[in-house]
């Protein structure tokens, strides 16, 4: 959620920052600000909307934007409404301080009544103004130490980059909670809320840790705790290239992302299986392998299609390794006072590595004595840095806000995990090898389902007009009929509700009326049967039902209105399979109604707030 960018150094800063900016702005998006340092002060500008309505503004008065020092922001409210009084960046009331702010300030109201008493005078609904304007009232001269001082005073989350009117060539950032990194230029630095907005510039960054300040000048940088003692950031090579975070021929970030899947999971597979020798090789896994082969419980953590993924990951680990498992929404467990026994594993599923909820969960998780591991997309992010070990999805950035490949490759991850704990349990040599060998066919039948979008197009054109949409499943398709359904609902704003198919019998059927879509997930499997059952349950009363079912499977055609067929695998690796047909459809349904796919209304990418 929300993006910040940051430059300081000899090259026009304004054109970087908004560049910037659209990069970042799948993070959020209903309103953006920026302020550039003239010689005699500071300018600023914010408007509501997207960046490209800031940047139709600050083209009518360009000259006092031509400085080489500024700070940008891409909002995605939590205090105050989207408007152009709460947009950032925010000032104190002496208008010294510019400051932008990613997260929530959690005591804002205590400090902001204690700060009115002194007579500040707020003009915005904002949590952000205020520690604005707290910087400002702490501010003796030294930038560097206000930030510390204020930080001192406040809970929350936050990522926030600072400039005074009185120190020119120096920028102050801080972060807890909520991503930020300090790209390091020759002479200069780009500060941004995650790589994107700096791969463009240099490889070379850091992440700033919690509860870490960063005092940038052309001369270099400091970084230190919110007592000034000096701390020491690890640098890092930032692996992204420009390429991956660019559309190329596709009309979407998420079309190119569905698109990309075949060869994502290529990447995610690389190296890490060996057929012939029936080996799984997880390089992130060797000082606590035995930890997981021999766990009592392990419970699985995430949010969204993470939580669904989860999903998937207790039914393959029970089935392949045998150990009992759960699934918890990060947001659930933290909050539960929840029960972790000895050798418990919690394993946090994430793209980004910044959901807060999941974050926190795994943190309480680790407080209580359990293994914590990680299957996240984002190298160095909060969640990777934070568990004892974990797995990278390998699937490249993700920028579409509805997530994707990043679904295909904590699936493959947690089928890695699985086979690598039953290989070290129960499963054969041999038995290992051949799943292995249908897991590293799954890539090529991924490209067969992505071959049939204009298909399945034309099946969505029949229904995209109607609001109200089941998506049921059973086994492994379960948590694939509620991802679809969330895919839906978050691009296209179709009402869509998932279950597992059994379930419609006792409530849902209720929902049935004459020409309602009901999307069956249906592969060859184990209940192949049982979900026919439910199908002719949904006809019998005027329901429409379109089918995700295997090449070859002719039985289940007189059963359905609509058929997109998906490559037979084994039941276990199914959901990477069908679940390609949901996102194509979701897609579909979004751009038929006209909304704006990679920017769906409300969303942003990573949600690092409660
Ligand atoms: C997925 O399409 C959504 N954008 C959302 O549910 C997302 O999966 C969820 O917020 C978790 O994000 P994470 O994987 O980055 O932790
Ligand atoms: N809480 C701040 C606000 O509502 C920051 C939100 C964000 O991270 O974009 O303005």
């Amino acid at each position: 959620m929300c993006g910040i960018v940051g430059y300081l150094g000899d090259r026009p800063a304004l054109p970087l920052l908004l560049e910037g900016l659209k990069r970042l702005e799948y993070r959020g998006y209903d309103s953006a600000g920026v302020c550039v340092r003239r010689p005699d002060g500071l300018s600023t500008c914010r408007e509501v909307g997207k960046v490209a309505a800031l940047e139709a503004r600050v083209g009518k008065d360009l000259a006092s934007f031509a400085g080489t020092e500024g700070i940008a922001h891409t909002r995605w409210a939590t205090h105050g409404v989207p408007a152009e009084r709460n947009a950032h960046p925010h000032r104190d009331d002496k208008s010294r301080i510019s400051l932008v702010h990613n997260g929530i300030i959690e005591n804002y109201q205590t400090i902001k009544t204690a700060l009115e008493s002194k007579g500040c005078k707020f003009e915005s609904e904002t949590d952000t103004e205020v520690l604005a304007m707290l910087v400002g009232e702490l501010y003796e001269g030294d930038l560097e130490k206000a930030v510390q001082a204020a930080l001192r005073e406040i809970t929350g989350a936050y990522a926030i980059a600072v400039m005074s009117v009185d120190e020119p060539g120096v920028m102050v950032v801080a972060r807890k909670g909520s991503p930020l990194m300090v790209g390091i230029g020759l002479n200069e630095f780009v500060i941004a809320s995650d790589p994107s907005a700096i791969v463009a510039h240099t490889q070379q960054a850091f992440a700033l840790e919690d509860f870490t300040v960063c005092r940038l000048t052309r001369d270099g940088y400091r970084t230190s705790n919110l007592h000034n003692i000096p701390v020491t950031p690890k640098l890092m090579e930032l692996e992204m290239k420009l390429e991956e975070i660019e559309l190329g021929e596709f009309p979407h970030f998420m079309l190119k992302e569905i698109f990309e899947q075949p060869k994502a999971l290529r990447n995610t597979l690389s190296g890490r299986v060996d057929m012939e020798r029936g080996e799984i090789f997880l390089g992130g896994l060797q000082q606590i392998g035995r930890k997981l082969t021999h766990a009592k419980r392990i419970v699985f953590t995430g949010q969204g299609t993470a939580w669904h993924a989860a999903l998937v990951a207790e039914y393959m680990m029970e089935e392949l390794a045998r150990i009992p498992c759960e699934v918890q929404y990060g947001s659930e467990f933290r909050y539960r006072n929840p029960i972790v026994e000895d050798h418990t594993v919690l394993v946090a599923i994430s793209q980004s590595g910044e959901t807060a909820d999941t974050l926190a969960a795994l943190e309480e998780a680790k407080q209580r004595g359990a293994l914590t591991l990680g299957i996240v997309n984002v190298v160095g992010s909060s969640i990777a840095r934070a568990t004892d070990a974990g797995v990278y999805l390998r699937v490249g950035p993700e920028i579409g806000v509805a997530s994707t490949k990043a679904f295909i490759g904590q699936v493959a991850v947690s089928a890695m995990l699985a086979l690598y704990a039953g290989r070290r349990r129960h499963l054969s040599i041999e038995a290992t090898g051949s799943l292995l060998t249908e897991l590293d066919a799954i890539p090529d039948k991924i490209r067969q389902v992505t071959d049939q979008s204009e298909h399945i197009k034309s099946i969505v054109a029949k229904y995209v007009d109607l609001n109200n949409w089941l998506f049921l499943g059973r086994g492994y398709n379960y948590p694939v009929a509620l991802e679809g359904a969330l895919k839906i609902k978050e691009i296209s704003y179709i009402h869509a509700e998932g279950m597992p198919a059994a379930e419609m019998k006792h409530g849902p059927i209720a929902l049935i009326h004459d020409g309602m879509p009901c999307v069956f997930v249906a592969p060859m499997g184990s209940q192949h049967d049982k979900v026919i059952g439910n199908m002719q349950e949904v006809r019998a009363r005027g329901g429409r039902v379109i089918v995700i079912a295997s090449e070859g499977d002719t039985e289940i055609e007189s059963h359905a209105d609509e058929i997109i067929r998906v490559p037979a695998c084994p039941e276990v690796f199914s959901p990477m399979v069908t679940t390609v047909a949901l996102q194509l459809m979701a897609y579909h349904a979004a751009v038929l109604r006209g909304h704006d796919v990679d920017k769906p209304r409300n969303l942003a990418k990573s949600v690092t707030v409660e």
